[in-house]
């Protein structure tokens, strides 16, 4: 075990590199050339990425993937992903096909509105705090003019500031709870410099104004935003569904909306349900710089909404035609943060046609039901294991050091064989027992 270090993040690149190489690994050699290989010999490219966080020692690659014929609104989008789950980007292209030929997918923005809170002690009386807080509201929001001005002239801005009483919860909690719009920015800076500007604002003039003492115990947005919302569907009449895989469109249709309705009623199979979603969903929000982890955690909480965990997807069938939607929440950017900054989000960016953040939140939607579709189809017909081992394969013969040409007489092998790990080993082994004699 190494000893605790201090000043870590002083020491050059190299010299992380070297306590690393000292500390934990026995071929020294190796592991530094595996570190330093992954280097971007542009210098100033390197610098970049390096400077997007602390202590970076080299760069992780995931592969950038692209869906196209994602038709939306009747506009035609070349999706990118960045993921590493080997057959998340043939299903989206899959569903993403499957759909254009009957009509696309719609997608509309319910509301765009983010929220932050001030949370705060105080030992007082509510009734004076609320009066307190009525007086200084307008003075909350001039203050912040420095930082909202830009915002405002863009049509966005501060939208409302409540005080919220929580004291029943904990003792002596309130808060400040404030609605945003924030346009093409994620907003988080925005948002978070308004907070800290009204808590400032706000601790002032009660020293003045009001008895009782006012504790600020934090400033921050909040990643859960249910109005801030996105929804995305498909339908077809059922006869439409009928294609290679689906036979007996109406039996689909029927297995389809229950295995939906089971996701909705059992936390189980919602989160593996919802995770399928995930991979469309966050695969876009990675190409597209935002902020998975804001994303998963909102999205997550809205699933769990009315108190049970449940699926982010719903279907019906009427009158005999098949409709599927997902309403999500998503706070996305289009400008800012990685978004001006990292050359391959920039690419992605222009892929999607420079999008506005509404536009994003809708192709993000729709990426999230798509892949659903695709999960969803894929269990209630051929089950997963066919599509998922096919694009595993890949890995297995990469794990086994394949060459080219192994990769292709293998590939062509299993068109028609059951990929398994060990009957790909097999496979491979016995292709090369021929070869060798
Ligand atoms: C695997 O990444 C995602 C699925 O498990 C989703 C689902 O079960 O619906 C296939």
């Amino acid at each position: 075990m190494p000893n605790a270090i201090s000043g870590f993040s002083k020491l050059s690149k190299s010299e992380k590199i070297e306590w690393l190489l000292d500390n934990y690994f026995e071929d020294k050699k190796s592991a530094r050339s595996l570190v330093t290989q992954y280097w971007n010999s542009d210098e100033k490219l390197q610098s970049l990425h390096d400077e997007f966080i602390e202590n970076t020692i080299t760069n992780y690659y995931l592969p950038l993937g692209i869906a196209p014929n994602f038709l939306i609104n009747n506009k035609l989008y070349t999706v990118p992903m960045a993921i590493e789950e080997s057959s998340v980007v043939a299903a989206a292209s899959k569903a993403a096909k499957f759909w254009l030929e009957r009509g696309g997918f719609k997608a509309e923005v319910i509301s765009t509105e983010k929220i932050g809170q001030v949370h705060f002690n105080y030992d007082g009386d509510f009734e004076a705090l609320y009066q307190f807080f009525e007086t200084v509201k307008t003075k909350l929001i001039s203050d912040c003019k420095g930082i909202t001005k830009n915002m405002e002239r863009r049509g966005g801005g501060i939208i409302n500031i409540e005080l919220k009483d929580k004291s029943t919860d904990l003792k002596d909690y309130y808060q400040l709870h404030a609605t945003f719009e924030t346009l093409d920015a994620m907003g988080a800076n925005f948002i978070n410099s308004c907070l800290e500007q009204f808590a400032k604002t706000f601790k002032g003039e009660a020293e003045t104004k009001l008895e009782g003492n006012i504790d600020i115990i934090m400033c921050i947005l909040s990643n859960y935003v249910p109005n801030c919302l996105v929804k995305a569907e498909v339908s077809c009449p059922i006869a439409d569904l009928k294609s290679k895989d689906i036979s007996d469109p109406k039996l689909f249709a029927e297995k389809f909306s229950q295995a939906i309705n089971i996701a909705k009623v059992e936390p189980y199979r919602a989160v593996t349900h919802n995770k399928g979603a995930m991979n469309g969903i966050d695969a876009v929000i990675l190409a597209t710089g935002n902020d998975f982890r804001a994303v998963e955690a909102g999205v997550h909480a809205y699933a769990a909404k009315d108190g049970k965990y449940s699926s982010l997807t719903h279907c019906s069938i009427e009158n005999d035609n098949f409709k599927f939607w997902i309403e999500i929440p998503l706070a996305l950017g289009t400008v800012g943060g990685l978004t001006s900054l990292h050359p391959l989000v920039k690419f992605c960016m222009e892929l999607l046609e420079k999008p506005t953040s509404r536009d994003l939140m809708q192709i993000v939607a729709v990426a999230g039901l798509a892949q659903n579709f695709g999960a969803v189809k894929s269990l209630t017909t051929t089950g997963i294991q066919q599509g998922h081992m096919k694009m595993h394969l890949m890995n297995i013969l990469n794990q086994n050091q394949a060459t080219k040409a192994e990769k292709a007489t293998l590939v062509e092998h299993f068109k028609t064989n059951v990929v398994t790990h060990s009957a790909v080993e097999e496979a491979l082994r016995d292709l090369r027992m021929t070869i060798d004699n």
